[in-house]
């Protein structure tokens, strides 16, 4: 191309700039967008593959016992500031390969139920899965966190089938009751991960609210239990 079409220098330096720029913009879609995108679209396969699951012990448990043992099945993929501000806080590098080889949290699940005993079910029957790995299993319910967090939380494997493979994705899993999510879900709003300083008040109140929570819901559990007795007697 002659130099002369461009007359000045100026629209020369434009030409040259708006090129590299596209480039530039072309080497980062293929070097990171797009390794990217797949990835958060297997973490979201696998989120699909692990409520399935999920769907499917439902309905064939609700046969058993007369009714759903789970309430609500959420799932969430992390966001892409969630990636990078985790990673940055841990010190790991900011590549697609790390997000994958480094997280175990950007894919979601959450299986809320009505009772503690529904969850160590739910969990049992899901990890006992062949296809199933289970990478790390933490019980908040057993060993309440120490501001009254519980919850049961696991970090499996899963493959997903992809056309030309099979691919194997970590997905976390949090199963909570009613009143732990409701406990949880509250506390999250006020204080978790937020920048509010120690109020001495606050926390005891928390924690509190989350031992008042738990029995409740032990005393809901035994109605529902002593009314499922009676339900036998009958038949
Ligand atoms: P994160 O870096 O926050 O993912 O924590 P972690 O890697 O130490 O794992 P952990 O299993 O303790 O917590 C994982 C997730 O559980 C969090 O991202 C929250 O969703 C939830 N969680 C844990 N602790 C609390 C808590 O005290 N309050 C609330 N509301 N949620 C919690
Ligand atoms: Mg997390």
């Amino acid at each position: 191309m002659a130099l002369r079409e461009f007359g000045e220098p100026k629209q020369l330096e434009q030409f040259l700039l708006s090129r590299l720029a596209k480039r530039e913009v072309t080497d980062i879609v293929h070097k990171y967008a797009k390794p990217y995108k797949e990835l958060m679209a297997y973490y979201r396969c696998a989120m699909m593959e692990v409520s399935a699951k999920f769907n499917v012990l439902n309905e064939e448990l609700s046969l058993q016992y007369d009714r759903n043992p789970i309430e609500t099945i959420k799932t969430r993929l992390k966001s892409p500031e969630s990636i990078v501000e985790k990673l940055q806080r841990r010190g790991y590098p900011l590549t697609v390969e790390s997000i994958e080889n480094n997280l175990n949290d950007v894919a979601g699940v959450r299986v809320i139920c009505s009772y503690t005993s529904d969850i160590y079910m739910l969990a049992d029957a899901f990890i006992r899965q062949d296809d199933i790995t289970l990478l790390s299993r933490k019980d908040y319910i057993e060993d309440p966190k120490p501001n009254g967090y519980r919850s049961l939380h696991l970090i499996v494997e899963i493959p997903i089938f992809l056309h030309d493979e099979k691919r194997m994705m970590k997905v976390e899993v949090q199963f909570r009751t009613i009143s732990m999510d409701f406990w949880a879900s509250l506390e999250h709003k006020i204080r978790y991960k937020k920048e509010l300083p120690v109020i001495e008040e606050v926390e005891k109140e928390l924690y509190e609210c989350a031992i008042v929570s738990a029995e409740l819901e032990n005393r809901m559990e035994r109605i529902q239990k002593l009314a499922d007795q009676y339900r036998s007697y009958e038949k």
